[in-house]
């Protein structure tokens, strides 16, 4: 692998072609429409609709249990994994409803990546087995050499290239957590997803770390729509331009309280409700 050039200033040859090549898709939008969701008899949301829009970094915050990873797994068809869950409405990539019966479930995966709570690297795998990962799983062919330009583009992209670049071929289990993190996010990369959804990825790192990766996530808006699920409401404030806030109140589904531009939303509330919780009165 040529790793010459991008640790020091302008960027290796590699990685423009690299970046080039995976990210000529233009920025996409999704949207909830009427989304509920149960599992077994016990319906947790309750036609939730949001609009995610392209380029922008959308934050879903609210209490715990009230249906935001729910309804996050929804919009990549993880939910439909849980034997006893089903759900209703329509989640449109851009314009194009991911459950459509002609659609198949892989195109959503890899269209719309995820990363989760807690950093989930294959243990046994090398740090470039992982970032590749993705290719196998959706069926896509690469030669070495364009599996090199991917794992050093998305690396980059991740901001962990500097960091591992002298050890490609260790295990991705012997990275840091934030690191690890970092490297689950170049896997997500890897398969050029139109949307980044993200529940509540910072939630098992320092804030060193924390902020490590939500400078990634500010750089990375400008190629993916991004979806954050955070409990942190600095963190909040800090990537996201608009924000969701979920809620259920006791015994009922969740559903949206209030949404729009992050900054009305914590400094101007409309909802009672959503005042109390941005400013910690519970939750
Ligand atoms: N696999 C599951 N089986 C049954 N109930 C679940 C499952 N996952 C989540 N729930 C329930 O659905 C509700 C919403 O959960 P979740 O979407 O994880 O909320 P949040 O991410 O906001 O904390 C909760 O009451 C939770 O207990
Ligand atoms: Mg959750």
């Amino acid at each position: 692998m040529d790793s010459s050039g991008s640790a020091t200033g302008a960027p290796a040859a590699a990685e423009v072609f690299a970046s080039e090549a995976i990210s000529t898709l233009p920025l996409a939008t999704l949207e909830g429409r009427n989304v509920s969701a149960w599992f077994g008899e016990r319906q947790v949301l309750d036609r939730v609709s949001l609009t995610m829009p392209a380029g922008i970094i959308t934050s879903l915050i609210g209490p715990s249990g009230c249906g935001k990873s729910t309804f996050l797994r929804i919009l990549n068809r993880m939910h439909e994994l849980v034997p006893s869950a089903s759900l209703a409405g329509q989640v449109l990539l851009d314009g194009e409803d991911i459950y459509d019966a002609e659609r198949k479930l892989v195109d959503a995966r890899k269209s719309i990546g995820m990363v989760f709570q807690k950093p989930n690297p294959f243990p046994s795998m090398s740090i470039y087995d992982n970032v590749i990962a993705g290719l196998t799983l959706t069926g896509t062919r690469a030669s070495n050499a364009e599996k090199d330009f991917l794992v050093e583009s998305c690396l980059t992209k991740a901001g962990l290239w500097r960091e591992v670049r002298d050890r490609l071929r260790s295990p991705g289990s012997g990275l840091s957590g934030g690191q690890q993190q970092r490297l689950c996010i170049a896997r997500s990369l890897a398969v050029t997803p139109r949307i980044l959804l993200m529940d509540e990825p910072c939630s098992a790192l320092d804030p060193t770390s924390t902020r490590v990766i939500e400078e990634t996530m500010l750089e990375l808006a400008h190629e993916v729509t991004i979806v954050i699920v955070t409990h942190n409401m600095q963190q909040a404030q800090r990537v996201s331009q608009n924000c969701a806030f979920f809620l259920a109140a006791q015994g009922t589904p969740g559903g949206i309280v209030e949404h729009g531009a992050t900054e009305a939303m914590f400094n101007d509330p409309i909802d009672s409700r959503t005042a109390d919780y941005v400013n910690g009165r519970f939750g």
